[in-house]
C-alpha cells in the first residue's frame, strides 16, 4: 500500500507574528481557504492511508484540521529526523510493508503531482533507494537542501536520476555555485519504504531512537536522540539515494518574501492580504489582518499587522524574521 505521510510539527517562526507559537503557520489559511494542512491532506487522497505527524501540543489543531487522517504525535519534539523515524517505525507496525509518501504541510503544489508522486513511490518500492524530488532552482535561495544529480535512470518510462550529493541550506555563494552546476532544490517530499529509512537512520545520529523503538522504549530513545532535520541526520549521508525531477508547480511558504512568488501584483509590484494602500510604494509584501496598513514612499519591505503585533522587515532579510522569535522566547 501507498502511505501518506504529514509532517505537521514545525513551528514557522519566520512567518512571525502570522505564525505563532500557539498557531503555527500549517494552520493558517495565506493561500487559498483552507489551512495549508487540510490543502496538503486533500492532496494526499490518492493514498491508501493518510498519516499526519505532529508534535504533543499541536495535536488537537490537526484533529481538527485533518478530521479523517490518523495522527501519530512523538513524545518530543526534536525536528524531522526523530519525528520521521518514530512515524515511519509506527507505520510499518500498523501497516506493515508499504511505501511511505512524505509531505510538508507549508508548500503550495499545482500541476501535475499525483502522476510524479507516483513515480517516485514506484523508485522506492522497486528499488529500495530514498527518493527525494527536484525543483528546477529559480534562485540561490538558502532555505532549501540541494541534490546533485547523478546517472539517469529509467523507470517504465519515468526518468530519475541517482542522487550523487545532498547539500542542507548551503551559504548563499554556495547556492550560486549549486545553481549554476544544475543541481535541484530538495522540495522536503521524500518516498521511501519503513525498511529503507530505517536502515539508513541507523548509520546516523538517529541511531539511538531506532534501536530504542525496536526495543519498546521509546520515552529512552526521544531522551537520547540529539534534535536534528531528517536532511542533515539522514540525506546527507545516504548511500543509495535517487531524485525523481518535480514536475509540477511548487513553492515553501516559509518567509513573508514567499508571497509575492504566490499572489498578483499590482502596477507599483505590490502584493497584499488583507487591507492596504499604498502611495509611491513599489515592490512590497503587505500583510493586513484587522488592520489597514498604508505604505507611503517606501520599497522592497515586508509589512505584517497581525493581532497586536506589527513585523516590518526588508524582503530580503525576511529569513531574520526568526531571530525576533528566538529574543521574544528568551524574555518570555
Ligand atoms: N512532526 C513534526 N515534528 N514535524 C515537524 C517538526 C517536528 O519536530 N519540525 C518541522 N516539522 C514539519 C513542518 O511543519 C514542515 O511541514 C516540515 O516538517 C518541514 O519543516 P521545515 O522547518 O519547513 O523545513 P525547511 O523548509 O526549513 O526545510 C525542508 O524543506 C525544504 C523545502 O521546503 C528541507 O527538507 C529542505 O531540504 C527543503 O529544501
Ligand atoms: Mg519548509
Amino acid at each position: 500500500p501507498l502511505v501518506a505521510l504529514v509532517l505537521a510539527g514545525g513551528t514557522g517562526t519566520r512567518l512571525y507574528p502570522a505564525s505563532r507559537s500557539h498557531r503555527p503557520k500549517q494552520f493558517l489559511s495565506l493561500v487559498g481557504d483552507d489551512s495549508l494542512l487540510s490543502q496538503t491532506v486533500a492532496r494526499a487522497d490518492f493514498a491508501d492511508h493518510v498519516f499526519v505527524s505532529t508534535r504533543p501540543d499541536f495535536a488537537d489543531d490537526v484533529a481538527d484540521h485533518a478530521p479523517d487522517a490518523e495522527v501519530i504525535t512523538e513524545p518530543v519534539a526534536k525536528d524531522t529526523g526523530p519525528a520521521l523515524v518514530y512515524a515511519t517505525h509506527r507505520i510499518r507496525e500498523e501497516v506493515g510493508d508499504c511505501v511511505v509518501l512524505v509531505l510538508p504541510s507549508d508548500h503550495t503544489v499545482s500541476g501535475e503531482f499525483q502522476a510524479v508522486a507516483e513515480t517516485g513511490t514506484r523508485v522506492a518500492s522497486e528499488t529500495g533507494a530514498l527518493v527525494t524530488f527536484g525543483v528546477d532552482p529559480s534562485r540561490p535561495d538558502t532555505g532549501y537542501g540541494y541534490i546533485e544529480p547523478g546517472a539517469s535512470r529509467d523507470l517504465a518510462g519515468e526518468t530519475y536520476f541517482d542522487l550523487a550529493a545532498f547539500h542542507e541550506k548551503p551559504d548563499a555563494e554556495t547556492a550560486g555555485e549549486y545553481v549554476d552546476a544544475g543541481y535541484y532544490w530538495n522540495a522536503g517530499i521524500f518516498a521511501w519504504t519503513p525498511d529503507a529509512l530505517l536502515s539508513a537512520a541507523r548509520d546516523s545520529p538517529l541511531e539511538l531512537l531506532v534501536d530504542a523503538l525496536d526495543a519498546g522504549d521509546e520515552a529512552e530513545g526521544f531522551e537520547a536522540v540529539p534534535e536534528v532535520s531528517i536532511d542533515y541526520a539522514v540525506m546527507e549521508r545516504a548511500e543509495d539515494a535517487a531524485v525523481v525531477p518535480a514536475g509540477f508547480d511548487w513553492d515553501d511558504l516559509g518567509s513573508w518574501d514567499a508571497l509575492e512568488r504566490v499572489l498578483d501584483a499590482d502596477d507599483a509590484g505590490n502584493v497584499a492580504l488583507g487591507e492596504s494602500l499604498t502611495v509611491d510604494a513599489a515592490d512590497n509584501v503587505v500583510v493586513a489582518d484587522g488592520a489597514r496598513v498604508s505604505l507611503v514612499g517606501v520599497s522592497d519591505l515586508a509589512v505584517v499587522a497581525w493581532d497586536d503585533r506589527v513585523l516590518v522587515v526588508p524582503k530580503a532579510e525576511a529569513q531574520r524574521v526568526r531571530e525576533v522569535v528566538s529574543i521574544l522566547k528568551e524574555n518570555g
